[in-house]
């Protein structure tokens, strides 16, 4: 659990976390942690903003111990997240980037990038040989986020999403990403 225990834990500084996993500094005054309970409403609140197809309250409560459930903060205030996990798969397990948003006043300063990084290097020390993720073929910021990171296109997912839009399905391999 997140909450009680040995509570969160504090994923980020400036340069220390530079030189510890290899990912870009953060932008100033931003943190990346790992999610609490006490975070999930300012999540969706975010989520809502974001999505016309958004999560329930209930779907991110069941990914609350997934170590890659991690939120941006900045002064305090939730400003982004990403939802991933990693299930096995014969030796070469895969890691699902399942959701990923940053509040509208927090975009283009780096979260994005930052909380996509993080995700990566939690899914990688979870086991994780190849992440994969699906993105709105329209969604351009999406797009060019996932390709500057690395990921690749591997196919064209028709009517993915309940309006009918198809999903590019992409992918990474791990182990490039880290060297
Ligand atoms: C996609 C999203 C998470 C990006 O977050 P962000 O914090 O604004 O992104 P960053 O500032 O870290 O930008 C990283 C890269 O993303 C791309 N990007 C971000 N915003 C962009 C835009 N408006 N247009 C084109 N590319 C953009 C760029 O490649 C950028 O790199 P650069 O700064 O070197 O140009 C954000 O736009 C968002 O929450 N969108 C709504 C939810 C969503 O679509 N989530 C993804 C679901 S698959």
């Amino acid at each position: 659990m997140t909450e009680g225990g040995a509570g969160p834990e504090r994923e980020t500084t400036r340069g220390e976390t530079a030189a510890d996993d290899g990912t870009a500094d953060p932008p100033a005054g931003v943190t990346v942690r790992r999610v609490e309970r006490a975070d999930l409403l300012d999540v969706l609140r975010i989520e809502k903003t974001c999505f016309t197809e958004p999560w329930p309250y209930t779907a991110f409560e069941s990914f609350l111990d997934e170590p890659g459930f991690l939120v941006a903060e900045r002064e305090g205030d939730v400003v982004g997240y990403v939802v991933s996990d990693v299930m096995p798969n014969h030796g070469r397990d895969i890691g699902h980037i399942k959701d990923l948003a940053v509040a509208p006043d927090a975009r283009g300063m780096g979260v994005g990038r930052l909380l996509l990084q993080r995700g990566l290097v939690s899914l990688s020390l979870s086991g994780a040989a190849v992440v994969k993720l699906e993105v709105r073929v329209g969604n351009e910021p999406a797009l060019s986020l996932y390709r500057d990171v690395g990921f690749e296109p591997a196919r064209r997912v028709p009517a993915y999403y309940a309006d009918g839009e198809d999903a590019l399905l992409m992918v990474l391999d791990v182990d490039a990403w880290r060297n």
